[in-house]
C-alpha cells in the first residue's frame, strides 16, 4: 500500500484542473487544508478563471501535458517558486475517437492518457524519491479496468494508464513515493455533457457528480489505497472479467447489441 496522503499543508498540482473532475479535486484539496493548489490546464483564460474562482490558495499554470519540456519546467518552477510538490494529480484527459477512430485520435489519446503520465513521472518522481515522500494520482478510468465500447482509443489508452500507474507504484513504493489510480465510471462533466441514453458509459450505471469523485479520492489517498473506485461496483465487474473472460465478453456483446438498438432510436451523441 502507498503511504497515506493527507492534504493539510500540502502543495498539490492538478492537471486538467480547470474543469470537471480536476476542478473538483482542486476544490476538495483546498477544503482539506492544502497550502496551495496549482491548477494546470492548457487554455490560459480558463485556467486563470478557474484559479480565481478557487480562491487565493489556488494558482494558475498554463500547461500542455503532452509537452515534455513544459512539464519538466513546470515541475522545476513550481518547486522553486512555491514548495516541493506533495501530490501531482495527473488528471487531464480527452474524448477522442468514435469506434476504432482515426490515427489522430490514437495519437491524441496516447499522448494525453499515457505519455503525459510518463513525462511527469520522469520529471517529478526522482525528486520525490530523493525526498522519500510524495504522491502521484493518475486519473485513468473504469474503461482502463474493463472497456469503453464507444471508443477504442479511449479504452486502450486508459488500460495503458492503469498499467503504467501499477508499474510506477511497484517501482517507486520502496522509495516512499505513493501512486494511486482513479478509475471512475460515468461522471457529469463537460466531457460527458453530450452523452445520450445510449452512451456506452451509461452501461456502468448512474453518473456521479465530480465532487463525489473528489470525496472518494481524498478518502482513498488518506487510506493509502492504490485503486480509487468512486463506483465500487467496478471492482465486482473487474472480478467477473478476470474470472471468466469469455463470459464477460459475451455479456459485453449483449450490452453492445442493446446500445445499438437504442442508437437506432436516435439518441446517440458521441
Ligand atoms: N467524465 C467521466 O465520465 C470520466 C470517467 C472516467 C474517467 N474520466 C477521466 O477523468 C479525467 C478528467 O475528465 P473530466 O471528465 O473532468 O473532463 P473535462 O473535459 O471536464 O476535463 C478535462 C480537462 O483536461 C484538460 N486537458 C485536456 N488535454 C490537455 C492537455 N494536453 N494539457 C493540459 N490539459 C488538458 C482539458 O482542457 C479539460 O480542462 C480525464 O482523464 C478523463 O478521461 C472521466
Amino acid at each position: 500500500m502507498p503511504d497515506a496522503f493527507t492534504a493539510d499543508g500540502a502543495t498539490v498540482v492538478v492537471t486538467g484542473g480547470a474543469s470537471g473532475i480536476g476542478y473538483a479535486l482542486a476544490q476538495r484539496f483546498l477544503r482539506e487544508g492544502a497550502a496551495r493548489v496549482l491548477v494546470a490546464d492548457r487554455d490560459p483564460d480558463r485556467t486563470r478563471n478557474a484559479a480565481i474562482e478557487l480562491g487565493e490558495r489556488a494558482h494558475p499554470v498554463t500547461l500542455d501535458v503532452t509537452d515534455e519540456d513544459a512539464v519538466a519546467s513546470a515541475v522545476a518552477s513550481i518547486e522553486e517558486e512555491h514548495a516541493p510538490i506533495d501530490l501531482w494529480c495527473s488528471n487531464a484527459g480527452v474524448a477522442a475517437g468514435d469506434g476504432l477512430g482515426g490515427d489522430a485520435d490514437w495519437e491524441a489519446s496516447w499522448r494525453v492518457h499515457v505519455l503525459a503520465h510518463v513525462h511527469v513521472a520522469r520529471a517529478l518522481l526522482p525528486r520525490m524519491a530523493e525526498r522519500g515522500r510524495g504522491h502521484l494520482l493518475v486519473t485513468a478510468s473504469a474503461a482502463g479496468l474493463l472497456t469503453q465500447l464507444d471508443s477504442a482509443p479511449y479504452s486502450v489508452t486508459k488500460h495503458g494508464a492503469v498499467a503504467l500507474a501499477e508499474w510506477l507504484a511497484i517501482r517507486y513504493g520502496d522509495a516512499g513515493v505513493g501512486v494511486s489510480c482513479l478509475c471512475p465510471q460515468g461522471v457529469h462533466t463537460p466531457m460527458t455533457a453530450g452523452d445520450g441514453a445510449d452512451s456506452a458509459t451509461r452501461l456502468g450505471g448512474a453518473y456521479l457528480e465530480p465532487h463525489e469523485v473528489a470525496d472518494t479520492a481524498v478518502s482513498a489517498l488518506r487510506e493509502g489505497r492504490f485503486l480509487v473506485l468512486p463506483h465500487p461496483e467496478a471492482a465486482e465487474y473487474e472480478l467477473h472479467r478476470s474470472q471468466d473472460r469469455d463470459r464477460w465478453i459475451a455479456g459485453m456483446r449483449r450490452a453492445w447489441a442493446k446500445l445499438r438498438g437504442a442508437a437506432q432510436g436516435g439518441t446517440r451523441s458521441r
